[in-house]
């Protein structure tokens, strides 16, 4: 059977290619991105759509046909991955983790380092091969780097044999999308620079049975002259309380312990509400009293992060003790040029504030070195900030510069070579706090959240602490009673990255 057969066969009404003026079709799959219209921040409001459902047209569109998802970043292009796989299942298909075996093939990108793009062209030149194999396979490239104009007409002229190109705004449409390119010729382009919407009730295929991702908000109105995020991710819109509060009962009944709440700066949460006064700290307070051990939050913003959230964190019980807080530099001129929107010395106030109100608080961190015209006293504020935290971890970067962003025209007279040293003597200090913060809890006794055995020895369980520690500890108990629960471990050896323990007992 040819596809047309096929997908009349499952009532789609298929169009004839040969009758069909192509030019015409072609035009109306080709929606490219432009940065221009992403940077637009406009009063429309924001549309809700509450009960997301598939066409039933495309219902059986999957049946004996398998898919892939690679994906790139952070956990908020994990948890779209989630929702992709949701909707590729209710179509019929089947996951696989075998490339070779797939009907289609998605690449979820990252946007965020020029290192995150290449290894996606790098992956998509290698899907050439299996291609070549299997014609009939559909590719496709999806997340923000298909937000970016520069991307889409690369991939056009440069990798012909992706089949499809769909941005962060529009995976809702992934039916549709399929579709077209089923049926199209052409590469199939539907990428939406302007999008306001917040959709609910999307399938998601959860990957995992104990950690679950909840989306909180979408989209960052920040515009650090550095990120891209705005632009691919499109204008701050909050999820409404109730919707969020209902997917926790939800995970919660379901058996999940932690909830990870994402958003690229949640602590913008609610501004965008015009009926409702009503922010994180609010959000924070009412999830408290859901019966889940563990609640957390990505990522912050120093800017927004307000009071009333620190009170309500400080009240503990299933709000961990774990905030992770980008700083970016310590110098005020780099934070100036970067537009942050905060000091030195207001990040330094807030952070007393979190640790008068939670002693326990462990900090981790984001830093850019390298930043255009960074000078070296203004590299050593961020290295004299950085010991004055001392915080717990950090995800240290080199500056990349980003087409379309503000910082990409800006000049610099930083050498390559002196970035990477920044970086080296930056991550020293990382190592040498990290390795102190660890080995302080030698001897200590630590709730984990067992995940799993390890890979390489079946005694072995490994888990997170409530700080997002990692811990192996040994012991007698089979996994299968262990998975999954909440359980003391008594620490006796800190790794570089990583706590090794023993097994103490459940927690009930
Ligand atoms: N270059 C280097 N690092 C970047 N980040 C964001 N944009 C860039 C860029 N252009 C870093 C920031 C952010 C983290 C997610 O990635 O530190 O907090
Ligand atoms: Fe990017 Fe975060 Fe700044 Fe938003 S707040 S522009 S996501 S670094």
């Amino acid at each position: 059977m040819n596809e047309e057969q096929r997908l009349a066969s499952q009532q789609i009404t298929a169009p004839k290619k040969e009758e069909k003026d192509y030019s015409q079709y072609f035009e109306k799959v080709f929606t490219a991105p432009s940065l221009k219209d992403a940077k637009k921040r406009g009063k429309e409001d924001i549309k809700y759509h509450k009960d997301f459902t598939i066409d039933e047209a495309f219902l059986n569109m999957g049946v004996g046909r398998k898919f892939y998802i690679r994906t790139y970043g952070c956990q908020m292009n994990e948890h779209d991955t989630e929702v992709m796989a949701g909707i590729f299942m209710a179509l019929g298909y089947e996951a696989t983790s075998a490339i070779e075996e797939a009907d289609v093939v998605l690449l979820n990108t990252c946007a965020i380092r020029e290192n995150a793009e290449n290894k996606v062209f790098g992956e998509l030149g290698f899907l050439l091969k299996y291609k070549r194999k299997n014609p009939d396979m559909l590719i496709g490239v999806c997340g923000c780097m298909s937000q970016e104009e520069a991307v889409v007409n690369k991939i056009l002229k440069q990798y012909q044999h992706v089949d499809m190109v769909f941005g962060t705004h529009n995976i809702h449409r992934l039916p549709n999308i399929l579709k077209d390119a089923y049926l199209s010729k052409e590469m199939v382009v539907e990428v939406w620079s302007k999008e306001g919407d917040v959709i609910e009730s999307l399938p998601k295929k959860r990957l995992g049975s104990i950690k679950a991702w909840v989306n909180i908000m979408y989209g960052c109105d920040k515009f650090c002259t550095y990120c891209i995020v705005p632009y691919t991710r499109g204008k701050e819109r909050s999820r409404r309380p109730e919707e969020i509060i209902q997917e926790v009962r939800e995970l919660a009944a379901q058996g999940y312990k932690e909830i990870m709440l994402l958003g690229q700066n949640v602590n913008a949460y609610g501004k965008d509400f015009d009926d409702l006064e009503y922010r994180l700290g609010d959000l924070m307070d009412e999830l408290r009293t859901i019966d889940i051990p563990r609640i957390r939050f990505t990522t912050s913003h120093p800017r927004d992060f307000d009071d009333h959230l620190i009170e309500v964190l400080a009240k503990g019980g299933n709000l961990v003790e774990h905030i992770h807080l980008p700083v970016q530099s310590g110098s005020n001129d780099i934070l100036k040029i970067m537009a942050r929107k905060y000091t030195r010395e207001h990040f330094l106030t807030l952070v007393d504030k979190i640790k008068a109100a939670m002693p326990n608080v462990t900090l981790t961190t984001d830093i850019i070195v390298g930043y255009p015209n960074e000078t070296e006293e203004q590299f050593e504020e961020t290295l004299d900030l950085y010991r004055q935290v001392g915080f717990d971890m950090a995800f240290t970067y080199i500056y990349s510069p980003r087409e379309g962003t503000p910082a990409a025209k800006m000049v610099d007279n930083v050498s390559d070579e002196e970035k990477k040293n920044r970086l080296h003597r930056l991550n020293e200090v990382v190592a040498e706090f990290s390795g102190a913060a660890l080995k302080k809890l030698e001897g200590q006794v630590v709730e984990v959240l067992v995940e799993g055995s390890s890979k390489r020895r079946d005694d072995v369980l490994a888990g997170y602490t409530r700080s997002n520690r990692l811990v192996n500890f040994e012991t007698d108990v089979a996994p299968e009673e262990l998975v999954g629960k909440l359980v003391n471990v008594r620490i006796v050896e800190a790794k570089t990255h990583s706590l090794l323990g023993e097994f103490v007992n459940v927690v009930n």
